[in-house]
Formats: C-alpha cells, sequence, structure tokens
C-alpha cells in the first residue's frame, strides 16, 4: 500500500470528499444525518477538519464543527480499500488535536449503527452512549428560507393549484408523469433510473395556462416559486441584462429547493442575429452557462414558458439543457367543459355543451373572461329588475360572442406544426 499523510481540507477536495463519502455511505445503506450542504459549510469555514491522502487523491475525511467547548464531528468517510488500517483512527488524533487547541473538552459523534467510522471511534477511546434516541424536525423547504425569498421576489403558493385546473387532461397527465412524479417520488425514481428533471419548457399560445401549470407545480411540490421578469431584470443593474441574470440565478444558491420560473424566455433566449454587436447575444450566451450549474443543485426546477418557441434559440433547446420541451395546447372540447363549469359558479341552469361548441377557438383564459362578463350582465340585471334570475345560458352566449378568441385557425395550424418540430417528452 502506497504511504498516505495528512493535511487540511481545501475547497478543491470537495468533489473526491463528496465520492468517498458517498462510498461510504453506500457501504453502510445508511441515510446521512447532516446533508452534505451542512458538512462542506463546516469543512470550508472551521479549521476542524482533516483529509487523508495518497498524493492527490482523497482517501479520508473527518470534518468536525467547534462550537465552544463541544465540538460535533459532522462526517468520518473512508475510501473502502483503505477501512481498518489505521487512518481513520490517525484522522481522528489530528481532528482532536485541532479542537482541544481551540478549547474544545468534549467531542461528540452521531452515526447510524455500524457506520463507517464506528470503530475507528471505539478504537480511539471514544464511549457508547446507549439508550438514545434520535428526534428530527424537518420544516417544509422555504420556511427558514423566507428572508432569501422575499429578496427574491418569491413565495411558497397555496395547496390545491394543481386540483384547480380544469380539464387539460393529457398536459396534465404528462407534467404530472414526468415533472411532478420523479419530484416527488426520487427514491423510486432513482431505484428506475430515471432522473429527475431540473429544467423544462412549456410552450403553446398566448392564454393556454402555461403560468398556471408553472405555479400549480410549485404548490404540488411545496417549494418555493420564483419568477423572473427579463423585462424588470434588464432596469435592475448597471451591468445589463446578462450580469442581472447571473446575480438572479446567484441568489437562489440560499434557497434550499426552489421552482425557478422565466416567463417569456423568448426575450432573453432568442435567435441570435450572428451580429457581433447583437444585444441579445451576450445574454443568450449568458443563460446557456448558467443551467448546467442550476442543473447540478438538488432541489431545483427550471420552467421556461414561450408563446413561440421557434424564436429561440437552437443552442438553448438543445437536450442536456432541458429535458422536456411540452406543449400546453388549447383545451379540446372536455376541457373546455371542465373550465366553463369551474367558472360558472352557482348558476345552475346553463346548457355547458352549448357553450362548449360556441367557445371553439377559447383559452382557458377566454373563457375565464366570458364566464366573468356573461355573470356581469345577470348581476347588473338584478341590481335594475331585481327579480333574482341567475345568468343563463344566453347571458354567457352573448358573452361568447362579445369575446375575441384568443386563437385563430392559423395560430393552431403553427402549434400543431410547433409541436412536431420542437416537443420532446
Ligand atoms: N386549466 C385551467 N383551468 C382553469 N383556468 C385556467 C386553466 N388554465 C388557465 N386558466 C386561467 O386562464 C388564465 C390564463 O392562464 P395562464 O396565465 O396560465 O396562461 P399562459 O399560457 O401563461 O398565458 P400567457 O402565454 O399569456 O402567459 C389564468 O387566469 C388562469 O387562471
Ligand atoms: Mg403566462
Amino acid at each position: 500500500m502506497p504511504v498516505w499523510h495528512l493535511r487540511d481540507y481545501r475547497e478543491a477536495d470537495l468533489d473526491q470528499a463528496i465520492q468517498i463519502w458517498d462510498q461510504s455511505r453506500q457501504a453502510d445503506g445508511e441515510v446521512p444525518i447532516f446533508p452534505v450542504s451542512e458538512v462542506m459549510a463546516a469543512a470550508a469555514a472551521d479549521q476542524a477538519s482533516v483529509v487523508a491522502a495518497v498524493g492527490d487523491e482523497v482517501i479520508g475525511m473527518v470534518v468536525a464543527q467547534p462550537r465552544g467547548d463541544r465540538a460535533w464531528v459532522l462526517l468520518v468517510a473512508l475510501a473502502s480499500q483503505w477501512r481498518n488500517r489505521g487512518v481513520g483512527s490517525a484522522l481522528l488524533a489530528e481532528v482532536e488535536r485541532r479542537l482541544r487547541a481551540v478549547g474544545v473538552r468534549r467531542i461528540s459523534v452521531l452515526l447510524p449503527e455500524g457506520a463507517t467510522g464506528t470503530k475507528a471511534l471505539e478504537n480511539s477511546g471514544y464511549l457508547v452512549r446507549n439508550g438514545l434516541a434520535y428526534y428530527e424536525r424537518i420544516e417544509p423547504p422555504g420556511a427558514a428560507d423566507a428572508d432569501a425569498l422575499a429578496v427574491l421576489g418569491g413565495r411558497m403558493l397555496p395547496g390545491g393549484l394543481w386540483e384547480a385546473m380544469a380539464g387539460m387532461e393529457s398536459e396534465k397527465q404528462v407534467v404530472e408523469r414526468r415533472v411532478v412524479l420523479p419530484l416527488v417520488e426520487p427514491a423510486v425514481a432513482e431505484r428506475y433510473g430515471v432522473a429527475p428533471p431540473k429544467a423544462v419548457i412549456l410552450f403553446g399560445p398566448p392564454g393556454t395556462g402555461k403560468t398556471s401549470f408553472a405555479k400549480a407545480v410549485a404548490s404540488r411540490l411545496s417549494w418555493p416559486f420564483v419568477e423572473l421578469f427579463p423585462s424588470r431584470l434588464a432596469a435592475a443593474t448597471d451591468g445589463g441584462l446578462a450580469v442581472a441574470l447571473r446575480d438572479a440565478f446567484a441568489d437562489l444558491a440560499g434557497l434550499d429547493a426552489v421552482l425557478l420560473f422565466i416567463d417569456e424566455v423568448e426575450e432573453i433566449a432568442g435567435i441570435r442575429s450572428g451580429k457581433a454587436v447583437d444585444p441579445g447575444h451576450g445574454v443568450t450566451n449568458e443563460l446557456l452557462k448558467i443551467i448546467p450549474g442550476f442543473r447540478e443543485h438538488e432541489a431545483r426546477l427550471l420552467v421556461c414558458a414561450t408563446n413561440s418557441i421557434r424564436s429561440l434559440d437552437p443552442a438553448f433547446l438543445r437536450p442536456g439543457r432541458f429535458d422536456y420541451v411540452i406543449p400546453i395546447g388549447p383545451p379540446n372540447p372536455a376541457a373546455r367543459a371542465a373550465i366553463w363549469a369551474r367558472y360558472l359558479g352557482p348558476a345552475a341552469s346553463v346548457d355547458v355543451d352549448h357553450l362548449v361548441r360556441a367557445s371553439e377557438l377559447f383559452t382557458p383564459a377566454d373563457i375565464e373572461f366570458a364566464a366573468r362578463k356573461g355573470a356581469q350582465a345577470a348581476f347588473e340585471r338584478e341590481l335594475t329588475h331585481h327579480q333574482g334570475t341567475p345568468a343563463t345560458t344566453d347571458d354567457y352566449l352573448t358573452a361568447i360572442a362579445d369575446t375575441r378568441p384568443t386563437l385563430t385557425p392559423q395560430a393552431i395550424a403553427e402549434f400543431n406544426d410547433d409541436i412536431e418540430a420542437y416537443s420532446r417528452f
């Protein structure tokens, strides 16, 4: 066996340190008590963490966190081929020496039974305290991040938004299966080799529910929802949009989990003109650079929405950046019926089928608007005539006739072409 030596932990050790930690954990089948981020933050902050290395290769590591005269050992990790060779005990001895130097008199270690390092601890004179139970309570993500969230203009959305999306069954099914479930069931997903999505694009005509879907997903995941507005970003900093974009992504780093929504993403990821002075060029490049870093974090989902997928930069759409490109289409008759029913409220005797037929090129947003208009007509009539009659089918048909549908046959044809050309899920 080659000789090993002990030295300080350095930031550059991070990747290797995580690797050997994973090795130890898999061997023990344990769930870590201290999460990676916490351990690595402690390793970087206090001078009490020691690495065992052979040449450049890290083979073991102990991370401790001193607090007054007590210290917690957060991590004991050993590369598998270096178990039972005294590396663990040597690491502990060095960490103890450093802790004593800063006044620590009691060193505590919390480990799953039989975990890596147990033997080293016993050999180094640590006493096992039997009969203890470990309690923990995990606050929903976001609760502790309230300040960071507020700075970003983010918020926790209420539950139930997913259920409130009426109709749109096929879109809901795709979003649920591809996006929501792997994030809700990460252990099952991992067992079946399904990588949880980190970034998706929703595209479709205006008012079809892209923003609503993004919010509904955040609501289902109980993740905070943060929306970036390209137009506001540009105004916020002197350095221009590219700098603002980088800063905004950097600010997210403090959040445990986040769904980041960028609406009208074509504004910042439009096709590059190829001209050297194209102002959009740098911004698109910046976003392309940012996405891989974003993808490395756990509990992150970027949802981008656009009405105009064909004007996005092709580099942006390449697999590897976005896991799925999902069309959110105009509602079919069943979806329109569900959306009408949702907005009709207490109007009992309305012929929904008739409304569905009359609102063919309507988006959910158009239906919402026409439903409100129909109700408003009945309300005004009531204030004048006091007859107590609720809104009728005719009220709604009149409202429909007065509402200009968002969709046109041409827009639908183009959308269908876009589905062929761009969708991927
Ligand atoms: N499935 C649905 N059921 C009920 N209401 C819906 C549904 N989808 C969308 N809506 C309503 O329609 C309106 C427009 O939806 P939304 O803003 O999500 O569309 P969008 O696709 O993001 O539009 P845009 O492209 O203009 O940003 C919202 O008021 C929303 O509540
Ligand atoms: Mg929207």
